[in-house]
């Protein structure tokens, strides 16, 4: 299987005419690109091979289609915006605007009812790392369990270790494997068929060797995703993998 890239550009950039050129640079096959909101159109309009995915979704999806929900956006207006992917449950959107693994678990039934593909983000902070990749796993899997209550189909869950965003540290390749199988395993008994994803400071200097573990299926980028060169390079150590 392709090993898929996933650029989270989160709050960036500021105009769209950046934004098109960004999307220019990282149209390729195994990419999904997840502009703000107001960029999604900019966006599809200028990519042939890459797809489309949001970073944020609502979960309540009116069968009209509509609703009296201020600031929100539905899962079948970023399918009509074109897009096929939704990020749900980032750290940052659990820290900063106070998501709840209930909440999320709304978001995750909604989009997946709606025939999106969910990016289901999950990961422990320093605090519980620090007790070991045990504690790390009892973290992940209450998260994932609440997260996932209900839902069947295809799901991509990101494993993000909080202490590994932004913070030019990423975990150890040999655990994140670890704890891709062992999310693998918790899921199979589910109706849910799972790819795991890595992100947290993945780089063109670190994506080889965190993609050589065949049980992660990918990454989700951040900061590198805003750099066209940088990302570049990384499309193509990526897509020499399989
Ligand atoms: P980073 O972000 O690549 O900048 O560490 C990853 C993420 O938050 O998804």
């Amino acid at each position: 299987m392709n090993k898929l890239l996933v650029a989270n550009w989160k709050m960036n950039p500021t105009t769209a005419r950046e934004a098109i050129k960004l999307a220019k640079a990282s149209n390729h096959k195994n990419v999904v690109i997840c502009p703000p909101f107001p960029f999604l159109n900019a966006v599809k309009k200028n990519i042939t091979a890459a797809s489309l995915g949001a970073q944020d979704v609502f979960w309540e999806s009116p069968p009209a289609g509509g609703g009296a929900y201020t600031g929100e956006v539905s899962p079948a207006m970023l399918k009509n915006a074109g897009a096929r992917y939704v990020i749900i449950g980032h750290s940052e959107r659990r820290r900063y605007v106070g998501e709840t693994d209930g909440m999320i678990n709304k978001k995750v039934l909604a989009t997946l009812f709606a025939g999106l593909k969910v990016i289901l983000c999950v990961g422990e902070p320093k605090a519980v790392r620090k007790n070991g990749l045990a504690a790390a796993k009892a973290f992940v899997k209450k998260q994932l369990l609440a997260d996932t209550r209900g839902a069947h189909g295809k799901l991509i869950v990101a494993y993000e270790p909080v202490w590994a965003i932004g913070s030019g540290t990423p975990d150890d390749p040999k655990d994140t494997a670890e704890m891709a199988r062992f999310i693998r395993n918790l899921l199979k008994s589910s109706k849910i068929d799972v790819v795991v994803i890595y992100g947290g400071s993945v780089t063109s200097k670190n994506i080889g060797r965190i993609m050589s573990y065949g049980e992660i299926g990918g990454a989700l980028v951040g900061g590198a995703s805003l750099h066209s060169h940088e990302f570049k390079t990384m499309i193509q150590i990526v897509s020499h993998k399989k």
